[in-house]
């Protein structure tokens, strides 16, 4: 079996693996190794060659000739525009914007924000970061002004490019005003920002610190690609923790780009000159790995999609899509594809269009469940791939490699590992689980290349986050099993991220904002199931005696603050008002206990419960407000 002999040939010799993917990439020089483990248990990649991202995404794909293929596909329902821009005008556009950026200081290791929507400006600008070897930092546009500033001040950004606007299908999400508001907000100031002013919404420049994105670009010198270390950070990608502040994952050039380009061809199998589309945003790791780099760094087009799977304009939108653009290769959310079929539940609009050119759809970003898989195969008749991976690893851990060989679909498991992971599922006591039993997802260390080396300055969170339950271990924080044939399923997390709309978001975040609310005395915050989004967020809220207020409005104040703190994308709308919260004797809250009662699924009563009458109550309140059962 073909994926048996690679990952054997992997794990015999890991380093001569690395080193022939990283052939198919250019280097200004070479690596003369893959691994470099002098800071064990910290590991970095093709630490002594030099290379550069962009040269790899945009130019070295025009200099073979390819100039005139589409790079980029623009395809936007809400705003009813469509654009196309070649590899060439892609190099000329990328290298003019560095060039700016140059000009007024940007350079190799210089922090730079990109706060975007899916425009196919969003991948200049981090390309135009890439020529130059200064680091992005993308901030996701349901971000409220707050979480923008909490970015800001963490990786404090020599220059800020952001749009005017971006546009949701209900109204337009005023960047520019966010954007001000999160730098009065800030501590650190940059030295100056770049709007795009997008027809929908032009913003007012502030004079002094604002550029036109065309205006800045005016007589500059267009910027050639400056050759960077193969361990030099490529880019920081904020996501959700335990508590409120934000871990800035970390990736470096070398690994990201030779192992992005691996999977394009063999988890993917797509090549130069195939159309691939990834419908997620700029703002998340896919669309760091899956709209941007990969696809462009293995010469595909990748489609930057500004829509929604229903209603922009109905759930044939992704059908369309493909059929107009003939795509190959096509990667969503599990849940983007349960809105499509609460519209459709027959599929008929798949009907309305030509598929052929698909030969695969993906899905990662939250579990895939069954039925919706189901619908897929379906609807479709083609391959639907679960694969799952993480902020942190940048590419999948587990997957069906489908460049490699379509291993037998177990509907409810993401396949197999990938080369580069030796996942180990561990027990309490850290010791390998058999097959079929429930215990902690680990990676033996060292993770591949393309995964995260460190935190942006946070190495000793970063240490304590993922690598000191388990010492030799990276552990992922899903809790799942390894069954007889080697598949993995993966069931929970094992900490306080939850996982709503295939948007990774912390609990502790939002426990820390409904704390701030004067009235509220204690709270909690837990995902419920819900059939559209896989989770939604529940506050539960107990009030200060003395409070007086109206339950009603204290919870609508909590809606609020949560929109203002943390922005829509914590699509927080529901919270209740309990008399206690159930906990340990020790005082721990006993999320896990309420998310069983809230999704009326059966549970063990805590050993170490302090009052087991609590969780009565609870049901209690859950019921009255028609929350339980779900
Ligand atoms: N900028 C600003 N606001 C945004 C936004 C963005 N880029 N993306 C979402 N929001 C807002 C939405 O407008 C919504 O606001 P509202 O509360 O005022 O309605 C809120 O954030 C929640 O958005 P969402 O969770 O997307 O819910 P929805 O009801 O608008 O749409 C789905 C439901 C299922 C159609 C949608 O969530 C979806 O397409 N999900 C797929 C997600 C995905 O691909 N994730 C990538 C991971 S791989
Ligand atoms: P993010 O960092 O936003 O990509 O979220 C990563 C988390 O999403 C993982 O740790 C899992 O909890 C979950 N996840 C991603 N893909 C899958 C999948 N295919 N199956 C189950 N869970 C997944």
């Amino acid at each position: 079996m073909a994926y048996d002999k690679l990952y054997a040939d992997w794990k015999a010799d890991p380093e001569a693996f690395w080193m022939n993917a990283a052939q198919q990439v250019d280097w200004m020089t070479p690596p003369t190794r893959a691994l470099d483990a002098t800071n064990a248990p910290i590991y970095e990649w093709f630490s002594d060659g030099m290379t550069n991202t962009c040269w790899n995404a945009v130019d070295r794909h025009v200099e073979a000739g390819r100039g005139a293929q589409l790079a980029i596909i623009h395809d936007s329902p809400v705003t009813r525009t469509k654009h196309a821009i070649t590899y060439e005008e892609l190099r000329n556009r990328v290298a003019s914007l560095a060039g700016a950026l140059r000009a007024k200081g940007v350079e190799k290791g210089d922090r730079v924000l990109i706060y975007m929507p899916m425009v196919p400006e969003a991948l200049e600008a981090m390309l135009a970061c890439a020529r130059l070897g200064a680091v992005h930092s993308v901030v996701f546009g349901g971000f409220a002004a707050n979480e923008l500033a909490v970015r800001i001040d963490d990786c404090k950004p020599k220059a800020i490019i952001a749009a005017s606007c971006g546009v949701e299908p209900s109204r337009v999400i005023h960047y520019k005003p966010l954007l001000d508001g999160a730098l009065e907000m800030a501590a650190h100031k940059p030295d100056f920002c770049v709007i795009f002013q997008r027809e929908q919404e032009v913003a007012k420049l502030i004079e002094g610190r604002d550029v036109s994105w065309h205006g800045f670009q005016y007589g500059v010198d267009p910027a050639e690609c400056v050759p960077v270390p193969g361990n030099h950070p490529a880019y920081i990608l904020y996501t959700s923790g335990t508590t409120g502040a934000p871990k800035g994952v970390v990736r470096h050039t070398g690994g990201q780009l030779v192992a992005l380009n691996w999977t394009m061809k063999n988890i993917y199998d797509v090549g130069a000159g195939d159309v691939f589309w990834a419908a997620s945003d700029v703002g998340w790791v896919v669309g760091h790995s899956y709209i941007c780099y990969g696809p462009l760094i293995a010469g595909c087009t990748t489609v930057v999609f500004e829509g929604k799977p229903v209603g922009t304009p109905d759930a044939g939108t992704f059908w369309r899509v493909i059929q107009e653009h003939k795509v190959k290769s096509f990667f969503t959310a599990p849940t983007a594809l349960r809105a499509i079929k609460r519209d459709d539940p027959q599929a008929k609009l798949v009907a309305d269009y030509n598929l052929s050119s698909l030969k695969a759809l993906f899905l990662a970003g939250e579990r895939a469940d069954p039925d919706t898989i189901k619908w897929a195969q379906a609807a479709l008749g083609i391959p639907v791939i679960d694969h799952w991976w993480q902020t942190e690893t940048g590419w999948a851990i587990a997957a069906n490699p489908l460049g490699i060989e379509k291993l037998p679909v177990k509907i409810g498991s993401p396949s197999v590992p990938m080369p580069g992971y030796d996942v180990q599922v561990l027990d309490e006591g850290g010791h390998p689980a058999p097959a079929g039993t429930l215990g902690a997802i680990t990676v033996k260390l060292p993770l591949p290349p393309g995964t995260l080396p460190t935190l942006w300055n946070a190495e000793d969170r970063f240490r304590k986050a993922y690598l000191t339950t388990y010492p030799g271990y990276y552990e992922t924080g899903d809790a799942g099993y390894i069954d007889e044939d080697g598949y993995l399923y993966i069931m929970a997390r094992t900490d306080d991220v939850i996982n709503v709309a295939g948007h990774r978001l912390s609990t502790g975040a939002m426990e820390e904002v409904l704390a701030g609310h004067p009235d509220v005395a204690e709270c909690a915050v837990i995902g419920i199931a819900d059939a559209l989004k896989g989770q939604s967020p529940l506050g539960l809220l107990c009030l200060n005696s003395d409070s007086g207020r109206v339950e009603a409005d204290v919870i609508a104040e909590c809606v609020k603050l949560m929109r203002e703190s943390i922005g829509p994308v914590a699509d927080f709308k529901r919270a209740v008002v309990v008399n206690r919260l159930p906990k340990t004797r020790s005082g721990k809250i006993l999320r896990a206990t309420i998310v069983k009662i809230a999704d009326n699924e059966p549970f063990k009563m805590p050993a170490t419960i302090e009052d087991p009458d609590v969780l009565e109550e609870i049901r209690k309140v859950l019921t009255e407000s028609g929350i339980y059962p779900t």
